[in-house]
């Protein structure tokens, strides 16, 4: 396996599906129902430059589940980010501090070129509008245990395609699975070219639409995102697309029985609440699953196994 988790091409398949298999085994870790200190003596840097409720918590919930210990960079207007310290050197310190790191920073490209800087493995917690591979980990993870498979589902990415970096990742990793995938959302916040023919070029089946009802019939899942409003570089242009899809749970008479609803989180009126106690609602579940999802690949990039059968 590679020293960082940068992008979904650091990852093989196999890789891919074993970090999936691991990650189910530590769910009765995760729920507090056993202790397994696998990761005890071992420090997590969180250097978060964004905002961050998820990502953060779960992956400081994941090492100390696992009996490790988490460091945090705390609120950047605290660190020394606003006395003008690069990147680099923030890096090159947490290097010898910790033996893992997860950040997430506003600049496209900043996890590789932390990797690049550091020792330790870096696992990429959001890049600008760029990546979130960790997040699709725990994505790919909520829709095996629902579908008991990833293969050849029919899945829609709704909302912010352009500036959504969880469907950047998310979609790269269902096209290797061969899902067929619809990218729904306005002209404006469409999928960059690209990725749409970095997939097509891979034999990706892709639709696109702007026409989310249509769609719902169809799917066997549907993704929503929340519209990025942080990385527009004009307010008016937000305000054109603010609150562009919003799902109800009327909605959803046509939907297949099966048929799943995730979102990365936060919802700002995405999806109505009273979808939250309808069938097809997993969002929360997908929230829980980042726990395991990161608990296994800190496992896998520190090199501890998982001892065998049942944990
Ligand atoms: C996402 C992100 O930060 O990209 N959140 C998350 O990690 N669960 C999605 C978002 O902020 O809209």
């Amino acid at each position: 396996m590679n020293k960082d988790l940068i992008t979904m091409d650091d990852l093989t398949n196999e890789e891919i599906l074993s970090l999936l298999n691991d990650a189910e085994r530590l769910l009765p870790v995760a729920r507090g129902e056993k202790y397994l200190p696998l990761l005890q003596g071992k420090l997590l840097a969180n250097m978060f430059f964004e905002p961050s409720t998820r990502t953060r918590m779960s992956f400081e919930t994941a090492m100390k589940r696992l009996g490790g210990d988490v460091v945090n960079l705390g609120d950047v207007k605290s660190s020394s980010a606003v006395k003008g310290e690069t990147l680099y050197d923030t890096m090159r310190m947490v290097d010898g501090y910790c033996d893992i790191a997860a950040l997430r920073h506003p600049r496209q490209g900043a996890a590789q070129y932390a990797g690049d800087a550091c020792s330790i493995s870096i696992m990429n917690g959001g890049d600008g509008a760029g990546h979130h591979p960790t997040q699709t980990l725990l994505d790919l993870f909520t829709i095996q245990q629902e579908f008991g498979k990833l293969d050849g589902l029919k899945v829609a990415l709704v909302g912010d395609l352009r500036y959504g970096r969880t469907v950047h990742s998310l979609s790269h990793a269902l096209s290797r699975f061969n899902c067929e995938l619809i990218f729904i959302s306005p002209a404006q916040l469409s999928m960059p070219d690209e990725i749409v023919e970095d997939l097509t070029s891979h034999g990706a089946n892709i639709m696109i639409t702007e026409d989310l009802y249509g769609a719902i019939p169809e799917v066997d899942v549907i993704y929503m995102t929340r519209i990025q409003k942080e990385r527009f570089p004009d307010e008016d242009e937000y305000a054109k697309v603010a609150g562009i899809y919003c799902l109800e749970a009327s909605d959803l008479a046509g939907a297949k029985g099966e048929m799943i609803i995730m979102h990365p989180l936060p919802r700002v009126n995405e999806i109505n609440p009273d979808i939250d106690s309808t069938r097809h609602a997993r969002y929360f579940e997908q929230a829980f699953n980042g726990v395991v999802a990161r608990m296994s690949l800190m496992c896998k990039l520190l090199g501890v196994t998982i001892p065998g059968g049942d944990v």
